[in-house]
């Protein structure tokens, strides 16, 4: 019941005339694949626009890496829903780990992010993931569970159950080539579906896409995808080249 969403994250590269020679290639890939899979593509800010020219007609979404707090003002350097929207974006990543590290994306700042862009209608990739020595200490799940029960505070069910995917990617497996093994990344997903349960009840939990990130690349994405439980892969790195990304679309 819960169509997988293959997303990737383009990050801050690529550059205008690579950005759009990709997109163009992965609309013409989507135009043969399938129907039964979602693909979602975040470039960066800057190029959203040529982006979605290209993939207007399509049923790719477009998404931005973030998304600011505020609605409008003083806010240098900031992006709002409004705007994200009147460039044809209708999706977001927010609470990506390398916002929470490099710029102080704290969890009560991923949870404004998350009710704006909810409130905005856009559909909300919540982040989410421990470091490598949280892991170490055994505090992988309560540290999930808190990023999930602060973000996700005050959210309501229908909001969930229609607009928000959540998206686990431990820290370590970020960029890094390491990966989770099925095995482990099924036990945290299964986890966060039990959290989305509890906050939102069964019916909303059984819609709500799980995606895993961290090194997925083609060799991988099958049997991660395989898993009860993840509903799909957020990609970094494999997601800048239009072959890699479509063979792990089609995984
Ligand atoms: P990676 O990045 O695939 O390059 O590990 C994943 C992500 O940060 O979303």
């Amino acid at each position: 019941m819960r169509r997988p969403l293959i997303a990737g994250n383009w990050k801050m590269n690529l550059d205008r005339a690579s950005a759009s020679a990709l997109a163009r290639s992965l609309k013409n890939s989507m135009a043969t694949a399938g129907a039964e899979r979602d693909m979602l593509l975040a470039p960066p800010y800057p190029y959203l626009a040529a982006v979605a020219e290209i993939l207007e007609g399509t049923r790719i979404i477009l998404a931005a890496q973030d998304v600011s707090p505020f609605d409008s003002g003083a806010y240098t350097g900031q992006v709002s829903t409004g705007m994200l929207l009147d460039l044809g974006c209708t999706a977001t990543l927010v609470g990506h780990s390398e916002r929470r590290a490099i710029s102080g994306d704290t969890d009560e700042i991923v949870h404004d992010k998350v009710v704006k862009a909810l409130d905005a209608g856009l559909h909300t990739v919540l982040c989410v993931g421990e470091v490598e020595s949280e892991r170490e200490r055994g505090e992988a799940e309560s540290v999930v569970r808190r990023q999930l029960s602060v973000a996700l505070d005050g959210v309501r069910a229908d909001q969930a159950s229609l607009k928000l995917s959540v998206a686990y990617e431990p820290v370590w497996a970020i960029g890094t080539g390491k990966t989770a093994t099925s095995a482990d990344a099924q036990e945290m997903h299964h986890e966060i579906r039990e959290f989305l349960e509890s906050s939102f009840g069964g019916d909303v939990s059984a819609r709500v896409r799980i995606l895993y990130g961290g090194s997925v690349k083609p060799s991988n994405a099958g049997e991660l995808l395989a898993a009860e439980d993840i509903d799909g892969v957020l990609v970094g790195g494999a997601s800048l080249d239009a072959e890699s990304f479509s063979a792990i679309y089609s995984a």
